[in-house]
């Protein structure tokens, strides 16, 4: 069986989740290719070997070019912060390397698109991080959709909220710095821009407002403050190109909520809700119900939703967020043997990343914006 060497760059957060879904995805599913954990790198050697001994990577560096130019190296995952995509994607497509990079894609639009020709260029994989996209619920919310079975899609309204920069006094980090593209709207707003284009297709236009609620954050290390300029929250108006209309919110200032990436869409015969909190569920409405019976019903996931049944043969008993990542992983690797092409790639992360600039553009102008010209 051909085998696909990884190179992980960046062992936080993200960093596990995609040595987790590596690790995991050959027990999960029938590969055309098997993985092998070849190296990790993180800014230093001490905490590179610590990652690679508990991911279970054969080597670590403190070097992630070596990650990139390394020959057994098939498929570079790039989980650092923001400013380091474009780099270490350019870096890796240079080395004819497949790039399985986190979101956003990059910090402006002309990055993206940098990164884009580079990788059309070189005729190599890509694939971004828009891991919600890959819940069995959601495939079946696209199926939906597509049949027609909801009529002429009318509506969509999204929001990914979250809480975890809502207390004032939690610290400035990286995420706050404009350089990063940083705030609400780059960091969890792209998930959203990314679920509204995939289930009710491409946006024309936005009208958008951003806001920096905590101007100021205290330093981690005690030694002060910096104000803030990104946004704690930002939401527009949108219009989508098939005329339909709707709204996107984001927020990491939602006090109490931990994982609202949620969504309402409504068609001429039908409707659907629904929300990361409770992401084994979809609910559907169908019109033309009897009156005083007609309501939402609850969709529970199930083996019959592709890619659950890979994971449990049985209904309700639920998958998690490290599953999604596994998914997008098997995802990844159908598309570097050529089995499906890869959704999300760096393409579509750039519409996204579009959209994002869209919506900040016309925050600043204090007008509608179309998409096309960002
Ligand atoms: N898809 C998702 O649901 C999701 C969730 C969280 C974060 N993200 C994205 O993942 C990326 C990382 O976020 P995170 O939360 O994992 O951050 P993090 O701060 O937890 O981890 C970043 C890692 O990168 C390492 N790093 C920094 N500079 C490096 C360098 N020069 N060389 C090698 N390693 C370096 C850090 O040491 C750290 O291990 C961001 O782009 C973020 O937007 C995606």
């Amino acid at each position: 069986m051909k085998k696909l060497g990884i190179g992980l760059i960046g062992s936080g957060f993200m960093g596990k989740a995609h040595a987790l879904a590596f690790r995991t995805v050959g027990g999960v599913f029938d590969l055309p290719a098997a993985v092998e954990l070849e190296i990790l790198a993180d800014t230093d050697t001490g905490r590179a070997a610590a990652a690679a001994r508990s991911f279970g990577f054969q080597r670590s560096t403190a070097d992630w070019r070596a990650v990139v130019n390394d020959p057994r190296v098939a498929i570079v995952a790039i989980t650092t912060p923001n400013l380091l995509h474009k780099p270490m994607a350019l870096a890796a497509i240079a080395a004819g390397k497949a790039v399985y990079c986190e979101k956003p894609l990059a910090t402006t639009v002309d990055d993206a698109r940098e990164m884009v020709a580079a990788a059309k260029a070189a005729g190599v994989v890509t694939q971004v991080g828009f891991n919600y996209l890959c819940n069995p619920m959601i495939g079946l919310a696209k199926e939906i959709v597509d049949s027609g079975e909801l009529g002429e899609i009318t509506g969509f309204r999204g929001i990914h909220a979250e809480g975890f920069m809502a207390d004032p006094a939690t610290p400035y980090n990286w995420r706050c710095q404009p350089e990063q593209a940083g705030g609400a709207l780059a960091d969890i707003g792209s998930h959203i821009i990314a679920l509204a284009r995939y289930l009710a297709g491409p946006i024309d236009r936005v009208c958008g407002e951003t806001i920096t609620v905590h101007q100021e954050r205290r330093l981690a290390d005690g030694s002060g403050s910096k104000p803030v300029c990104v946004d704690d929250q930002s939401h527009c108006l949108a219009r989508f190109a098939s005329g339909a209309s709707g709204n996107l919110s984001a927020s990491w200032i939602a006090t109490g909520r931990q994982m609202q990436h949620a969504f309402e869409l409504y068609g001429t015969r039908g409707a659907l809700d629904f929300t990361q909190e409770r992401f084994n569920e979809l609910r559907l409405y169908q019109a033309g119900q009897p009156r005083g019976r007609d309501g939402f019903k609850t969709i529970t996931a199930g083996p019959e939703h592709p890619d659950y049944g890979a994971f449990c043969p049985a209904s309700g008993h639920q998958i998690g967020f490290n599953d999604l990542k596994v998914i997008e992983v098997k995802r990844l690797i159908e598309a570097v043997c050529g089995v499906a092409p890869a959704y999300a790639d760096f393409r579509e992360a750039l519409e996204v990343e579009r959209v994002a600039a869209a919506v900040r553009k016309s925050a600043e102008q204090g007008r509608w914006v179309p998409v096309a010209v960002c």
